[in-house]
């Protein structure tokens, strides 16, 4: 496991979020890691690092910032997103993961946004053992579902960071899937496998 105190300078996410992300990309079938939501990379750091290697890691962003929200994403009070915020290139990402001295071999960046980089990259990306969606908004979550849950193999993961935060994000995973099946992770995500 990276070291969390290392991270604190790229993530907010809790030691407990990360830890977990990494559990579960060690448990998880073989197949790609597809992360959609990087901004800094600090989660894509907990995954490279727990991948060691083993399986192709693809980081999906903008890298141009958020886009414009929806009607369906109702900020909680103390939290606004605002276009174009979270921006970062992809030299700036990885220079970032190799100050953590992660190794990039596996690794590859699917620039864009989703509307526009998923159809291309459901046809590419191949089998899929966990995916982490990290990208705030209802409509970044419906497209993500609507092209990469298909790729999924049996055992893999669907891990979502704030559900308990975002009412878009839950409203469109709430829409997806069986709300039974899914785990929470303390009060800043879920995840669910997929076993059918
Ligand atoms: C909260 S940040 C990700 C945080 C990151 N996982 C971490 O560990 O700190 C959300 C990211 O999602 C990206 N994003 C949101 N909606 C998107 C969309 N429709 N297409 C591409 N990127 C999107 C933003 O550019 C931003 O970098």
């Amino acid at each position: 496991m990276i070291d969390i105190k290392a991270l604190e300078k790229i993530s907010s996410h809790s030691p407990a979020y990360a830890n977990m992300l990494d559990a579960l990309c060690r448990i998880a079938p073989p197949g790609a890691i597809v992360e959609c939501g990087v901004y800094r990379g600090g989660s894509a750091a907990v995954i490279i690092s727990a991948c060691e290697g083993h399986n192709k890691i693809y980081l999906c962003d903008s890298f141009e910032g958020f886009p414009d929200h929806t009607p369906d994403d109702i900020y909680p009070a103390n939290i606004k997103v605002e276009k174009g915020s979270c921006k970062i290139t992809i030299d700036g990402v990885k220079s970032n993961l190799q100050n953590l001295g992660l190794n990039l071999k596996n690794v590859n960046f699917v620039p864009g946004f989703f509307e526009d980089s998923m159809p291309a990259f459901a046809e590419v990306v191949g089998p899929i053992a966990l995916l982490h969606f990290d990208a705030d908004f209802y409509n970044s979550a419906k497209t993500i579902f609507q092209y990469l849950l298909p790729k999924l193999v049996k055992g893999a993961f669907v891990v979502i960071h704030d559900y308990y935060s975002f009412l878009g994000v839950k409203k469109a995973v709430d829409e997806t899937f069986d709300s039974k099946k899914l785990t929470p992770i303390g009060q800043e995500g879920v995840y669910y496998e997929y076993n059918i």
